[in-house]
């Protein structure tokens, strides 16, 4: 998956040629499409392509613009004339803070994007390895009773540690890492509420769960506020992240200020934990549910590694790992949905797009296109091979994005999840426990509902 660069519209056309993008069907008065957007999401997106390249859907008094094929989509993340806007990017600002890169247009988020870069950029990746190493190795340790697991718990906790332990590094990170997960946790799971079911004022009352969502995100804040002063207390400058933020310097040369490198902070971690541990929960049911996929995840750890504890270097040799996180990515994209702001009257595949429109895609959509993909639902790694992988149209599999929004940390999360799978894949089989509940919860990310799964150690006859 590379970005490549290609003009939204290779030949820009006269305002007058432009079309209306026609108007899904199934709407209904007043409510428009919300009701069925509401109701099932993912399905609802996944028939849009059905009717048009670019529809209009009606959400209330709303009208949003969806596209729906993989070059539109592609064209509309690499435009100049689209920016991050929408519902669920305020919401994340209202939350999170605004001086984040996440969140941030124009010349300021092109200048976070370069104090951040370095700490992503490949060659920064083998720098963590041992962490990502270590954190892998911990997980499996943990679970020598064979006691079910509690998956959600288990994804979210390795996947902050190893986010908060490779960017911003410190001793005092183990103990701070837990409290992350714990903070973060629910300040996840009222976040989508508050975005999907918008009460507003009903959210301050003094009930128990908007009081513990306002604990989860006000601990989440002094802990990022601790993070950064004992860094500066330790007097120590890591080659990480946070020493990346602490040096960083305005367009005036001045360094940034105190709230900027925290919104970063929090702008960066959140992200990197709840994306990877959907992941890695969609994983762990991979290989549950295709207990072949997991025999093949493991001979091919023993052919690599000759029997010994999987390590970073052993990574890039990990082809067919890779495919399954590719192929479980493809089924299950964390990010399912993303949305823009037209900044500009433009246009998206001869069709009229107004400035100030909101526009949304689906990658789950997408990457579930019979259009695109030949045996479109079935769980086939082997898609990934070079022969066959050349066949997918471009922009059907991009679960990183593309474009100045790509997320920054594609290496640095599929060489975790790598090390992660092979160490799960190498130690385990799994099997699902009365109880697991693994259809699929629609929040921020997509994950398992209650994955619960019982770890059977291989060497047990
Ligand atoms: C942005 C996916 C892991 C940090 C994005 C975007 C996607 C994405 C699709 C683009 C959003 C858009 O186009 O509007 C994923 C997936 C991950 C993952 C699938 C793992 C499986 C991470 C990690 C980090 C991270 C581990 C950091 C530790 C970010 C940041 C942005 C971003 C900071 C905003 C970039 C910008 O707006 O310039 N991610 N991500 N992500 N991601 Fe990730």
């Amino acid at each position: 998956m590379t970005v490549e660069s290609v003009s939204p519209e290779a030949t820009p056309r006269a305002p007058s040629e432009l079309r209306e993008p026609p108007v899904a069907g199934g709407g209904l008065p007043l409510l428009g499409h919300g009701l069925k957007l509401a109701r099932d999401p993912l399905a609802f997106m996944a028939q849009l392509r059905d009717h048009g390249d670019v529809v209009r859907l009606r959400l209330g008094p709303k009208t949003v613009y969806a596209v729906t094929t993989p070059d539109l989509t592609g064209a509309l993340a690499l435009s100049g004339d689209f920016k991050i806007g929408g519902a669920l990017w305020e919401s994340l600002e209202g939350l999170l803070g605004k001086e984040g890169v996440a969140t941030a247009n124009g010349p300021l988020h092109r200048r976070q994007r370069r104090t951040i870069q370095p700490a992503f950029r490949l060659d920064a990746i083998p720098a963590y390895g041992p962490i990502m190493e270590e954190e892998a190795h911990a997980l499996v340790d943990r679970w020598k009773g064979g006691e079910p697991l509690d998956c959600t718990s288990e994804a979210f906790r390795v996947a902050v540690r190893i986010a908060a332990r490779c960017l911003l590094r410190g001793d005092y990170m183990d103990e701070r890492a837990e409290r992350l997960c714990a903070a973060l946790a629910t300040v996840f799971r009222g976040m989508y509420r508050r975005m999907v079911i918008p009460l507003g004022p009903l959210y301050r009352l003094p009930l128990p769960p908007n009081r513990e969502f306002n604990r989860a995100l006000a601990d989440l804040h002094l802990l990022i506020d601790e993070i950064v002063a004992e860094r500066r207390a330790s007097g120590q400058m890591p080659d990480d992240l946070l020493t990346a933020l602490l040096e960083a310097e305005d367009e005036n040369g001045d360094p940034i200020g105190e709230q900027e490198i925290h919104d970063q902070v929090i702008a960066i971690v959140t992200p990197g934990s709840e994306t990877v541990a959907s992941t890695i929960m969609w994983l762990l049911h991979v290989l549950a549910q295709h207990p072949e996929q997991a025999d093949k995840v493991c001979a091919e750890v023993e052919s690599v590694t000759g029997g010994r504890p999987v390590a970073f270097e052993d990574v890039r040799a990990l082809r067919h790992t890779n495919n399954v996180i590719l192929e479980a990515m493809r089924l299950r994209p964390a990010v399912w949905i993303l949305t823009r702001r037209a900044v500009i009257d433009t246009s998206l595949g001869g069709y009229r797009i107004p400035a100030g429109a909101d526009i949304i895609y689906s990658p789950y959509a997408i990457q579930r296109d019979e259009k695109s993909y030949e045996r479109n639902l079935e769980f086939d790694p082997d898609r990934w091979l070079p022969e066959r992988a050349k066949d997918v149209p471009k922009y059907a599999m991009t679960p990183f994005s593309v474009g100045n929004r790509k997320c920054p940390s594609d290496h640095f999360s599929m060489a975790q999840l790598t090390l992660v799978t092979a160490a799960l894949a190498a130690r385990y089989r799994f099997e699902q426990v009365p109880g697991s509940d693994d259809s699929t919860r629609i929040g921020i990310t997509l994950r398992p509902n209650d994955l619960r799964l019982r770890p059977v150690p291989r060497d047990t006859p």
